[in-house]
């Protein structure tokens, strides 16, 4: 069946063509055949032949649906917090149309069975395009090397042993050394264990006056400052996820300063509140790592803006209300972020930080380069991937009203300034709103 379609009239930015002006995308067979600047002049010659679908765009801004290398999709094992389904739902709301599922399924995503499980489920049932994350290490248990080349062959670009860190120097010396063998990075959750020594929220006055125990910045950044090293001995490629402290920010800068292969991602939580919304014991806004301070927030909103960071990634953990509703130490981490990361996103481009070039990039073409996928783009040929959004229209969140299954989020009741209005994932819509 024929898909054409033409966004006519948008403002089309594309980093990855330096594309910033108004014009029509004309899609075919799911895929982009080309686009046209307006020049006053409507241009018809490049219709196509057959019917095609219009969507009229002027006043929003068109470009390449995010890609979203940190999400947690959670099935196979943990259905009742997300599937597939519901996940890939929920990335299209946000104008996600790829995502990268972390591999702390049950069982994990260690070996091949599992990534084509992934892989089939998200064929048969995804709203958008799904890459796993295979794991570093067999069960995640940070002791032996998983299967790496057939969970390669069969489809994981990247690995991570994310939601636990990888203590042992000596296996991610290996897993760095290996993945030159792919030409794939590495991802690392940094946390020292030992230091985290069983805190729930970050360490300073407010865990003290709540009675909670603390984890201090330092658990992080001497897993940073130890990987970097490894990095540097190695020559593999390595990705620090979710940062989340202003010592991070300084170390990682350094790294990039001295020509070390190393990217990096924050997430929508790290750049937009600190731990004052764990008051009131909000289990909503327990994260790990933990929310932090407004230096903190202020150090990874610079590192965005000097290129330091190179990805905004959601680091969507959804969690079941039921656990969330625990005691704040029992409760589980993680906030359920594809459906305001886009939003959150925007803020910054409001607030200066960045341009919407630079959001894109951040959200979309960095995220698709690191992981090597085919997206990310709007050139001739590409997957016709896209988020057609408006960068004013307010909208106020409403976690009862999210597709994932995940409702914990610190933002309920937020008003945020921007959002997709359609999303499209090979040339089709997948979502649109009520405009
Ligand atoms: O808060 C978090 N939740 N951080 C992680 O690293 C893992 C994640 C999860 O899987 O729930």
């Amino acid at each position: 069946m024929n898909s054409a379609m033409r966004i006519k009239g948008g403002h089309i930015i594309d980093p990855s063509d330096g594309i910033d002006y108004i014009g029509d995308i004309l899609i075919d067979n799911g895929r982009i055949v080309s686009i046209e600047r307006k020049n006053g002049n409507a241009d018809t010659r490049k219709n196509p032949k057959n019917k095609h679908e219009t969507i009229e765009a002027a006043g929003l801004y068109v470009i390449p649906g995010l890609v979203d290398m940190h999400t947690h999709l959670r099935e196979p094992g943990f259905e009742h917090k997300e599937t597939i389904r519901t996940g890939t739902m929920a990335a299209v709301r946000g104008g996600v149309t790829s995502v990268c599922p972390m591999p702390n399924t049950n069982p994990v995503n260690d070996n091949p069975t599992v990534t084509a499980f992934i892989i089939k489920k998200a064929m048969d049932e995804g709203f958008c395009s799904v890459f796993p994350i295979g794991a570093i290490s067999k069960g995640q248990n940070g002791e032996e090397l998983a299967e790496m080349g057939l969970m390669y062959d069969t489809g994981c670009r990247a690995f991570s042993d994310d939601g636990r860190p990888v203590m042992s120097s000596m296996l991610m010396r290996r897993v760095l050394e290996y993945s030159r063998v792919f030409n794939v990075p590495v991802i690392a959750h940094c946390e020292d264990l030992t230091l985290t020594d069983n805190g729930v929220m970050n360490c300073g006055v407010l865990s003290t006056t709540l009675g909670l125990k603390g984890i201090p910045a330092a658990a992080e950044e001497v897993m940073i400052a130890r990987d970097i090293i490894l990095c540097e001995l190695t020559g593999g490629r390595l990705h620090i996820a979710h940062v989340s402290t202003e010592g991070s920010v300084r170390l990682i800068r350094q790294a990039k300063e001295r020509g070390i292969a190393v990217t990096a991602e924050t997430c929508p939580h790290y750049f937009s509140i600190t731990e004052d919304a764990c008051k009131g014991y909000n289990t909503n806004a327990k994260v790990n790592p933990p929310l932090r301070m407004q230096k903190d927030v202020n150090a990874i909103r610079e590192g965005l803006r000097d290129g330091t960071i190179d990805v905004i990634a959601t680091d969507h953990a959804p969690h079941h209300r039921d656990e969330k509703l625990q005691e704040f130490d029992k409760a589980p981490s993680g906030i359920s972020g594809l459906e305001t990361a886009l939003g959150l996103g925007l803020g910054l481009v409001h607030d200066g930080v960045l341009t919407l070039n630079e959001l894109v990039n951040k959200m979309s073409r960095n995220p698709a380069r690191i992981m090597g996928l085919d997206k990310g783009t709007l050139r001739a040929g590409a997957d016709a991937d896209i988020a057609i959004v408006d960068i004013n229209r307010k909208s106020t969140v409403n976690a009862a009203s999210f597709a994932s299954m995940g409702q914990n989020t610190p933002f309920d009741g937020w008003t945020l300034k921007g959002m997709p209005v359609i999303t499209i994932v090979g040339g089709k819509i997948a979502y649109s709103v009520e405009r």
